[in-house]
């Protein structure tokens, strides 16, 4: 494969888009007017091969992040060194802005879910955390952005809110946020807690990317399918956020039933429209 040289870690801004391979086609065909594409870090991971050409063909043309799910922050599992070695390379390869994963585990004993599982605000877990994210910085030689997660369910142990056990953890290692407003909204509905206050204490400076994803309603909680367009509240949630954050470059996410890219790019001039403050908060 080709040594395809980049310019270096461009800089994102605006609204951009998830890539996803039923858009390759029509991406390559049209090269659309899209400020940044997001990667799923685990479609890209291979020493070669069709995606990973894609991939640097889209590279090629838009800035890009890669956004993964694999590194297991919250586990108490050592750090799964494999796996880091084979992002490192891919980052090296692609030069995305950012590098980002959850504030979540998804193994224990080596075995892997397929879900992103929630953690119990403790300190315990804080340090757990915070010790992974300062490792995987320092063997990837940069900063992190981690987002936080949508739940289901919250422990009895917890002593500190979400938002302080993510401040605290930001604290701890340096690293950044990846705020996601659909998984925030799909949290305080389903745990009965304030989305605003929430905002209002998170660190400023610290907000870098934001998420924008379609929840589904299943009659007594929220269910983060990313199968939908975003819902008003997350729209409104979302203005306010911008009026907190500023003009955070923002993100569509659309995993199942993808839909026509047209219907992705609607929804991203929406997003743009209010982070150019075309709509009122
Ligand atoms: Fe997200």
């Amino acid at each position: 494969m080709s040594e395809t040289v980049f310019s270096p870690a461009a800089s994102i801004a605006g609204a951009g888009l998830g890539l996803r391979s039923e858009h390759y086609q029509h991406i390559f065909d049209n090269k659309p007017d899209v400020p940044w594409f997001e990667l799923l870090s685990e479609n890209y991971m291979a020493d070669g091969g069709l995606p990973l050409v894609r991939a640097e063909a889209i590279r090629a043309s838009y800035p890009i992040t890669l956004h993964g799910v694999g590194m297991s922050l919250g586990s108490v599992d050592p750090l799964n060194m494999s796996y880091l070695s084979r992002l490192k390379k891919l980052a090296d390869r692609l030069e995305p802005t950012y590098i980002s994963d959850h504030i979540a585990w998804v193994s224990v004993n080596n075995q892997y879910t397929h879900d992103l599982l929630p953690l119990p605000y403790i300190e315990e877990a804080q340090k757990i955390i915070a010790e992974k994210i300062n490792q995987a910085q320092d063997f990837l030689g940069r900063t992190l952005l981690v987002e936080n997660p949508s739940s289901y369910l919250t422990f009895i142990q917890s002593d500190m809110s979400e938002e302080t056990f993510i401040g605290e953890v930001l604290k701890d290692t340096g690293c950044e946020l990846l705020l996601d407003i659909n998984n925030l909204y799909v949290s305080a509905i389903n745990h009965g807690f304030s989305a605003e206050d929430y905002l209002a204490a998170l660190p400023k400076d610290k907000v870098k990317e934001i998420h924008l994803a379609g929840y589904e309603d299943r009659n007594g909680y929220l269910f983060d399918t990313h199968g939908y367009p975003v819902h008003d509240p997350v729209w409104k949630l979302y203005r306010k956020a911008i009026a907190m954050f500023g003009s955070v470059p923002t993100l569509i996410e659309w995993d199942t039933d993808v839909p026509a890219f047209d219907v992705l790019l609607a929804e991203s001039n929406k997003a743009q429209k209010i982070l150019d403050g075309m709509t009122s908060p």
